[in-house]
């Protein structure tokens, strides 16, 4: 992995508007899927996103994929700012950034063979290559993926393959133009826990031979920890903790992540000792607060958390958290300034 970056994004906001109340008094209510996060992704780097439904992940993906639309903030990609490409420009780039859904049964057209679907990539972005070498190179391309001998899949529709076959079929739609960077999103979770490590297995593989630059999406810490080089842990659309897998799985900063790590470490210790973990609660993208956005389930609630946002502060190296009781210095720095404000 180099330390060049190969995408960049600051301020990324997405706000959706949500229609509340009754039939004939609606109100419109503002909701942030993403408000105000920074990250980069470094050439070759496999960097996952996690953290519990709702919280932005798929949003953040979208954004970044330009298949919606940012309310604010900007997406650096191979020195281009996407947010203000223009169409055709827009289209040029998309070769160059694919994404990989959860679900491989929506995104595959059921009434087309599995040439036919790898063929399309093709048509669109390389014109000048002749139908056979074409073929030639979607066939290349499934024996790539595992699925040997290529003649023997090419001509399947989805429902002759397995769920695992027609994942690593999307995945191939996915790197045929050779991309520089994929988004995962939730790749295995729709999949039989006995075919997930195989398709684990077959990114990781095609990172290493593509030098892929990958963001992996997913709520399982242990999935995350086995493919990520470094790990953003997302909560109510803000980036809390970010680091080195390492990092993020023996030395967790914050609450939430605490939390997510020692149910993967330790089902009983968290079962046993849940209260002192999280606070119980549904998540409500709705209830903005001005505060912490985990303040309304952190079992270490102060009052500062209720009123000021605490912001990503670095603890060591490449490990961040925004958490108003780790940052200390952050926490003591901001109360002087509040008392020399009054
Ligand atoms: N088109 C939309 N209109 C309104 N709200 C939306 C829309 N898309 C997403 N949201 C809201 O934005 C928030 C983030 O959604 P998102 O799908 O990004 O979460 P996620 O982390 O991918 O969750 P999951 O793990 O369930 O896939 C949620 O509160 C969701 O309800
Ligand atoms: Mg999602």
């Amino acid at each position: 992995m180099s330390n060049e970056t190969m995408v960049e994004i600051k301020h990324l906001t997405k706000e959706f508007e949500e229609k509340k109340g009754g039939l004939f008094k609606k109100k419109r209510q503002k909701v942030y899927a993403v408000n105000d996060i920074n990250l980069k992704i470094k050439k070759g780097e496999i960097l996952g996103i996690i953290g519990e439904s709702g919280c932005g992940k798929t949003t953040t993906a979208r954004m970044v994929m330009r298949l919606l639309r940012e309310s604010s903030g900007e997406i650096w990609f191979k020195g281009k700012e996407l947010c203000r490409l223009n169409d055709r420009e827009t289209k040029k780039i998309r070769k160059e950034m694919q994404i990989i859904f959860q679900d491989p049964y929506d995104t595959l057209n059921p009434g087309m063979r599995v040439l036919d679907i790898l063929m399309e990539p093709l048509n669109a972005h390389l014109s000048h290559i002749s139908f056979k070498e074409k073929v030639n190179m979607i066939k290349d391309m499934v024996e790539e993926i595992d699925l040997k001998p290529a003649d023997q899949y090419i001509y399947r529709y989805p429902h002759q393959l397995s769920g695992g076959q027609r994942q690593r079929v999307a995945i191939a739609r996915a790197i045929i133009l050779k991309p520089a960077f994929v988004a995962a999103d939730e790749p295995t979770s729709m999949l039989d826990v006995s075919v997930r490590a195989g398709i684990l297995n077959l990114l990781l593989n095609l990172r290493k031979r593509m030098g892929l630059t990958m963001m992996f999406i997913t709520h399982d810490l242990a999935t995350a920890s086995y493919m990520c080089d470094r790990i953003a842990v997302m909560y109510q659309g803000k980036i809390v903790e970010i680091g080195q897998t390492q990092k993020i799985i023996h030395n967790p900063t914050h609450p939430y992540t605490k939390a997510l790590v020692s149910v993967v470490k330790d089902l009983n210790y968290f079962i046993e000792n849940r209260e002192k973990l999280i606070r119980d609660g549904e998540v409500d993208s709705s209830q903005q607060t001005s505060g912490c956005p985990f303040s309304m389930r952190c079992p270490h609630e102060h009052e500062r958390c209720n009123h000021v946002q605490p912001v990503l502060t670095k603890l060591s190296g490449e490990h961040f958290v925004s958490c108003h009781l780790e940052n200390k210095e952050n926490f003591k720095r901001q109360e002087e300034e509040a008392v020399n404000a009054i």
